[in-house]
């Protein structure tokens, strides 16, 4: 009874307040300063949040495809945090991963050449331990990439008139009205951070830029009377041609555009509501959290949206403007997907609760290979241009979606089957359901960097919080053969070599702990782990001839350089 009324009240609150559409910043020097404020979600009453230049979310930022852009990013917060820009394709050293914190009152000043397809991504905080927090406090904003070949098409695209921004975010308040940030009862559903949200659309062909920026939440998006809407991008670029769909399932960290026809519908009000009660159970919002009979979430099933179909946006249908997109185009780009014979290496990760139980099963803490993240452990050292198939199991009761850091991938195939059409494109988030297998293919292009790396996760960032991540090396190939001296500290000689390598740290007080080397593939010929020693030998007699990098972690910190065995 008491869900119906929920329900009800939340039918009947919808469209109080015309969606927020963030400002928008363009050209090639951005400035974004993150800031505290206050923003009124309930009458008289206001909530303390973070926003970037304003008091939550921030501004979009519009990117041109070739540009060199500086972004300068000053943290006003009363702490340290970090800014990442999902889904493009940068070096690491700005892409604003946990190691790139920003300090209190310091400015960052990434700088990079825009590569990527024209696509909505988007930016948010990824401090180690605090990634939730500050997203759910209302750092994040848009990223709209344009390129030639979209500008070619006929799209809408007048920001704010027939393109819209749609940042989708579940959230919980306490009694004082401010966010909670740990808890299953998200029981709020806002829209660019406004609460029961409308939006004017005109009658014509619109475009919505779909992200969802839940913490956990999985969206199963459609419209109200099944109307059929019209997907034309992935997270990281246009399809090859719409994918007529009536449900779109979005999971954290993804976006979708979409277009929909709302020629024959003005004066019409049409909802865009989340269909959970279509969720299979194994998806955070569907009734049962877990896949599995056992297994749940505290104050799950106390929250009425999990398993319910609800209103995210009340759309008002309006009149058309002058110049309207009135049809929807057959055909898109061409999107050309690695082929898997140039596959060079498979990659297997598996995802795993870090206590069996089901308990552990539903709410982890999980698991990638047994590892939990550590700051000081790189898991993989990838080869500059590797190709590469990842292939994810999840024997966890629960779907994570899974986000990996500087590519765009295609997926091969979801438990062996092809992926469905709208899956097809340039993806960097998959659901990976639970008891299941994804296999993605991608290449690992432009950008290696011995020492910062990139970071693959579950995008549920409670579970990335709680250490479901790993970080992976990008490595160019050898240039050099002289004896190794890295960092003034460690020597490596001789290189070339034939039978045996030398490892000597030159401070005393300094050790050795692991040491790993890697062939071209990025596979790993030798390992060694718990040493104590300030000197070591590698035999490497057995090794084949070619390049390898050895990696070495010190007391002191992380070394890595590269040998050639004759
Ligand atoms: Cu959207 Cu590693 O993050
Ligand atoms: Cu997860």
């Amino acid at each position: 009874m008491i869900y119906v009324v929920l329900m009800l009240m939340g039918y009947f609150a919808m469209g109080q307040n015309p969606v927020a559409i963030p400002d928008t910043l363009s050209g090639t020097n951005f400035n974004l300063h993150l800031q505290t404020g206050t923003t009124s979600f309930y009458p008289n009453t206001t909530t303390h949040t973070y926003g970037v230049n304003g008091d939550i979310l921030g501004p979009t930022l519009f990117l041109n495809k070739g540009d060199n852009v500086t972004l300068n990013v000053q943290n006003n917060l009363p702490e340290v945090t970090t800014i990442h820009w999902h889904g493009l394709h940068v070096s690491p050293e700005n892409d604003g991963g946990p190691h790139t914190t920003i300090d209190t009152g310091h400015t960052w000043s990434p700088h990079f050449t825009v590569l990527d397809h024209a696509a909505t991504y988007w930016y948010h905080p990824h401090l180690h331990e605090h990634t939730a927090e500050h997203v759910t406090k209302g750092i994040a904003g848009f990223i709209i990439v344009r390129d030639v070949d979209e500008a070619q098409l006929t799209l809408p695209r007048t920001y704010g008139v027939d393109d819209f921004p749609l940042v989708v975010q579940s959230r919980a308040f306490d009694a004082n009205h401010e966010f909670i940030v740990e808890t299953a009862l998200d029981t709020l559903v806002l829209v660019n951070a406004t609460k029961d949200p409308y939006l004017d659309v005109p009658a014509q062909v619109v475009r919505l830029r779909l992200l969802n920026g839940s913490t956990e939440r999985v969206y199963n998006l459609g419209l109200q009377g099944n109307l059929t809407f019209h997907q034309i991008a992935t997270d990281g670029g246009l399809l090859d041609a719409p994918v007529s769909l009536t449900r779109l399932r979005l999971s954290p960290g993804e976006r979708a555009e979409i277009l929909v026809d709302l020629s024959t519908q003005q004066s019409n009000t049409i909802n865009l509501m989340s269909f959970g009660s279509e969720l299979p159970n194994g998806i955070y919002g569907a009734s049962n959290p877990s896949a599995m009979p056992m297994g749940s979430i505290t104050n799950y099933s106390s929250n009425p949206l999990n398993g319910s179909n609800f209103n995210v946006l009340q759309l008002n249908v309006i009149a058309p403007t002058s110049n309207a997109v009135t049809s929807i185009p057959t055909a898109l780009v061409t999107n050309t997907p690695y082929a898997s014979s140039s596959s060079q290496i498979t990659r297997s990760l598996t995802f795993s609760p870090a206590q069996m139980g089901p308990t552990g099963m539903v709410n982890g803490p999980f698991e990638i290979n047994n590892a939990s993240f550590d700051m000081n452990v790189i898991n993989y050292n990838i080869p500059l241009n590797n190709t590469e198939i990842w292939s994810l199991t999840n024997q966890t009761g629960i779907a994570h979606p899974f986000h990996i850091h500087d590519v765009q991938f295609f997926i091969l195939d979801i438990n062996g089957a092809t992926p469905p059409a709208n899956m097809q494109g340039r993806k960097d988030v998959v659901l990976v359901p639970a008891q299941q297998t994804v296999r993605f293919i991608t290449k690992f292009e432009d950008f290696a960097d011995s020492t910062v790396a990139y970071m693959y996760h579950c995008h549920m960032l409670s579970h990335e919080d709680d250490g479901m991540m790993g970080q992976f090396l990008v490595l160019g190939p050898a240039t050099n053969t002289d004896n190794l001296l890295l960092d003034d500290e460690v020597l490596i000689y001789p290189n070339p070599t034939t039978t045996q390598l030398n490892i000597t740290l030159k401070n005393e007080a300094n050790a050795i702990e692991n040491i790993q080397v890697t062939d071209v593939l990025g596979r790993v010929v030798y390992t060694e782990n718990g040493l104590n020693t300030n000197v070591a030998i590698i035999n490497t007699q057995g090794l084949s001839s070619g390049m390898y990098h050895v990696f070495l972690k010190t007391k002191d910190g992380i070394y890595t350089g590269k040998v050639v065995k004759q």
